[in-house]
């Protein structure tokens, strides 16, 4: 009889016997054992054959080789499918499976806190006819000063307080230069709200930061008055501070408009026991008639047109909104804040 006939009953008797006692082993070490026993590397009985290849001759070689390696293979998946069902009876025994459990909600984030109130801003004006504009964040110091009759001597214009990139050319310090790029390429009538980051020359603190979105709005038609000025922005304010909110106009002064005011409201806020109060007067807007200069540098008849305008920052009235006093939290972007603001 020859050595690889000898050799390859040797393998299935192993096969057999090695089957066998997996089929019957209850836990992991139990396994471990076995797969030491069979296959372990320098003592494994089905390995030990696989190593003595060499020493048959090169016809024997590649039968006993083949089922060698078929052996070994069978009883690597039999070790695997039965660690498997030893973990899984050790749950089930320990857990029993209920399939009919709802599934676990799946995180799926939500919208930042200052985009939230972007969206109920443009929702409220969009709601009153106006369109959305945007312009580049790149601008030239004639769109960001000079068409807004800011005068080259006024303080935005130094570089202590504005991010040039070279000479005429900067990072917007406002979103007032949309006005003039929109007045520009349209005739009147003109309703538009157009958010967008500004650049300021700040160190950043509890109120300031040196990158910021801000939110312009537009409007220029025949026959607007500071009626339709106030009446506008306080609809605005109360429909997005509430119905119980007092607005109130205070003269200020803006070079591109004229009057120019700045707005505040009076909130009124539940207190945790039910009853309400009022909160102080907080500013939330610059604001204007549109100086007729401008309306005159975008080729405007001022004789004809009247217009007003306004300016306000999204992460001041989410702070305002949600009680925040330190405005850097918008930008940490730490989880814990985040959910806080978390909608379905
Ligand atoms: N551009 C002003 C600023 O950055 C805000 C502003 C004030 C915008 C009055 C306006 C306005 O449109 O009429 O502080």
């Amino acid at each position: 009889m020859s050595e690889h006939v000898t050799s390859i009953e040797v393998l299935r008797r192993l096969e057999a016997e090695a089957l066998g006692a997996v089929a019957a082993a209850g836990d992991l070490p139990a396994l471990e054992a076995l797969r030491v026993l069979y296959l372990g590397r320098k003592e494994g009985r089905i390995s030990s054959i696989l190593r003595g290849l060499g020493r048959l001759s090169p016809e024997e070689r590649p039968a006993v080789g083949a089922e060698a390696n078929r052996v070994k293979e069978a009883v690597q998946a039999a070790i695997e499918d039965r660690k498997g069902e030893v973990v899984l009876g050790r749950a089930e025994a320990r857990l029993p499976v209920d399939l009919s459990l709802p599934g676990r909600p799946v995180w799926r984030g939500g919208r930042h806190p200052v985009t939230q109130v972007v969206d109920e801003i443009w929702a409220i004006f969009r709601s009153m006819g106006f369109t959305r504009a945007r312009g580049p964040e790149v601008e030239t110091s004639w769109y960001n000063f000079v068409a807004l009759n800011t005068p080259l001597d006024h303080p935005a214009v130094d570089e202590a307080d504005t991010l040039y990139l070279k000479s005429e050319l900067l990072l917007r310090t406002h979103t007032s230069p949309v006005q003039v790029r929109t007045m520009e390429r349209y005739e009147p009538p003109v309703r538009i709200i157009a958010p967008g980051m500004v650049y300021r020359r700040d160190t950043p603190d509890a109120t300031h930061t040196p990158a910021f979105l801000q939110l312009e709005g537009l409007v220029v038609d025949e026959g607007i008055t500071f009626v339709d000025f106030k009446a506008t922005l306080a609809e605005f304010a109360r429909r997005f501070w509430g119905p119980g909110t007092r607005v109130r106009f205070r003269p200020s002064f803006f070079p591109f408009t004229e009057p120019s005011a700045e707005v505040d409201v009076k909130r009124v806020v539940s207190r945790p026991d039910g009853s309400t109060e009022e909160t102080d007067w907080l500013e939330i807007m610059g604001a204007g008639m549109v100086d007729p200069a401008v309306l005159e540098n975008v080729g405007y008849d001022p004789e004809r047109y009247t217009g007003f305008a306004f300016g306000m920052g999204p992460a001041r009235m989410a702070a305002l909104k949600y009680g925040i006093r330190d405005i850097r939290v918008f930008f940490d972007n730490d989880i814990r804040f985040l959910n806080q603001f978390a909608r379905p």
